[in-house]
């Protein structure tokens, strides 16, 4: 193959300094989330190179990449074996029409990750990303009951906190803070059960008693709404975006029977936990003990460094179409990037790369990772730190007795953001958290290293906020 290009250089016509490319961004580019009263002339934070677990910004300052991009970066940046097989697999065959074609890469691809899932999930759709993922499986829901001959089975059960994508459907699930303040949604369609989040369980009530009350809601809505009219329960393993929150042990187990007594299908989304970031290809049955119905997943499946995602399908559910009395119902979904050939191969490879060593070492280092974090709740706004493998999330609270988030600046996650930056990592802000998940290859050292950045810019958050009269330390919030 060409010589891989040297990472100072950026494969475009013309360079851009990086002061010129955000004032072009300004112009020009519409990113994601933005807000009404700067939509149009912002631009973020400049990164111009990525090598291993960092990246570089726009005045060449090396960062630890803490999100890993998005969840999404599991065997880190600048791997030469990644960039070849993309380029070996362009000049082969850089595309394929899913419609009436299919490659030799899609193929091998979907065995390998049957091979993976659990139970008898054993065919992939392949997808663009996360949210085609989920929307592709909850569609096939629909689909699924349309064929059997229950339309009515339909709705979809989906929790506080959760972030399954942002397609209309996908993001109707979302139950994150903010998620549908300014956003319609098909409201309709969706039912909301309450966050697992055990730190926002109710004052005292032990972790298994909320596993309890939890459960007890299931039941009790699918009794209410009636099973007839339920299609499916979505759920992350761990809920990633809603701040890492780590379910109590008992309840996906006890949620999956209700779903299996009920005739719900059970997805499981593991778009962020998928792919090694819990140490596993797949941490819903290797860690959670779960057989769902279906799994979603994306990112780490190419390591970010090719749009794909997909959905891992139940032979049974298949074989109840083929076996239906509706040969000619067509499940009339897909993508002009289905099963994409470059997708795939890369994915492949990417498989290669952490079965050959990166799975073991995340599985090994995490409860180190885990140990070195937890150190931060020493830190008095720091009300909880929450890890699993190597995904972790940071919760500040201004009042420790009560946990309320809403006594606090809301953009505290920002502020530790920003001098973290300074002092040399990335954080991924949400409001009053921090949520981490590095390059899956950090090793002990780096980890030692972030946990520094990460405890400074904590400090230093502290101390602006102390000045600026916003909080004191063991009391409330000033102005609350
Ligand atoms: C659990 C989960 N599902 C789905 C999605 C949507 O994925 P994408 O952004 O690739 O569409 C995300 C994105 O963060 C996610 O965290």
């Amino acid at each position: 193959m060409a010589a891989v290009r040297d990472i100072h250089t950026f494969a475009g016509e013309t360079p851009l300094s990086p002061e010129e490319a955000v004032d072009t961004a300004k112009r020009h580019l519409v990113q994601p989330w933005p807000f009404a009263g700067t939509i149009g002339t912002e631009a973020r934070s400049f990164i111009g190179k990525g090598d291993g677990i960092y990246i570089w910004d726009g005045e060449g300052r090396r960062l630890i990449d803490g999100p890993g991009g998005m969840w999404c970066v599991n065997v880190g940046y600048r791997r030469e074996e990644l960039a070849a097989v993309m380029f070996e697999q362009a000049m082969a065959l850089s595309y394929n029409t899913p419609w009436y074609t299919m490659s030799e890469a899609s193929a091998q691809l979907a065995e390998r990750i049957a091979e993976y899932a659990p139970g008898d999930l054993d065919h992939v759709f392949f997808t663009t990303g996360g949210s085609s993922a989920v929307e592709t499986a909850l569609r096939f829901m629909h689909y699924y009951n349309n064929v059997r001959g229950r339309p009515e089975k339909k709705l979809i059960l989906s929790r506080g906190g959760a972030y399954h994508g942002s397609t209309y459907l996908s993001a109707s699930l979302n139950g994150r803070p903010r998620d549908h303040d300014w956003m319609d949604a098909a409201a309709n369609l969706v039912v909301k059960l309450t966050a697992p989040n055990p730190f926002r369980r109710p004052a005292g009530v032990s972790v298994e008693g909320f596993a309890d009350f939890l459960v007890e809601e299931f039941r009790q809505t699918v009794a209410r709404i009636g099973a007839e009219n339920i299609g499916a329960f979505i759920g992350e393993p761990v809920q990633a975006s809603g701040g890492v929150i780590v379910p109590p042990e008992s309840y996906l187990p006890r949620v999956r029977e209700i779903c299996r007594d009920n005739d719900i299908l059970y997805i499981s989304d593991e778009v962020v936990t998928g792919f090694g970031r819990l140490g596993h290809v797949f941490a819903s049955e290797d860690v959670f003990g779960l057989d769902p119905d279906m799994i979603t997943f994306a990112k780490g499946v190419t390591s970010g460094y090719f749009p794909l995602g997909g959905v891992v399908i139940s032979q049974r559910l298949l074989a109840t179409l083929r076996q239906s009395n509706h040969a000619g119902a067509m499940f009339g979904h897909g993508y002009t990037y289905s099963s994409h050939p470059i997708g795939c191969a890369v994915a492949l490879k990417n498989l290669d790369l952490l079965e050959s060593g990166i799975l073991a070492h995340a599985r090994r280092i995490a409860p180190y990772f885990k140990a070195r974090l937890m150190t931060l709740e020493e830190l008095p706004l720091v009300g909880q730190v929450r890890v699993a493998g190597l995904m972790a999330g940071i919760e500040c609270v201004a009042d420790r007795a009560s946990n309320d988030p809403l006594q606090l600046d809301k953009e505290v996650g920002k502020r530790i953001d920003q001098h973290c930056q300074q002092l040399g990592l990335l954080v991924r802000p949400v409001i009053n958290m921090c949520v981490m998940s590095p390059p899956l290859i950090i090793t002990e050292p780096q980890i030692d290293e972030m946990v520094a950045i990460l405890r400074e810019g904590i400090s230093r958050t502290m101390e602006d906020l102390r000045r600026e009269g916003l909080w004191k330390e063991g009391s409330r919030a000033v102005g609350q």
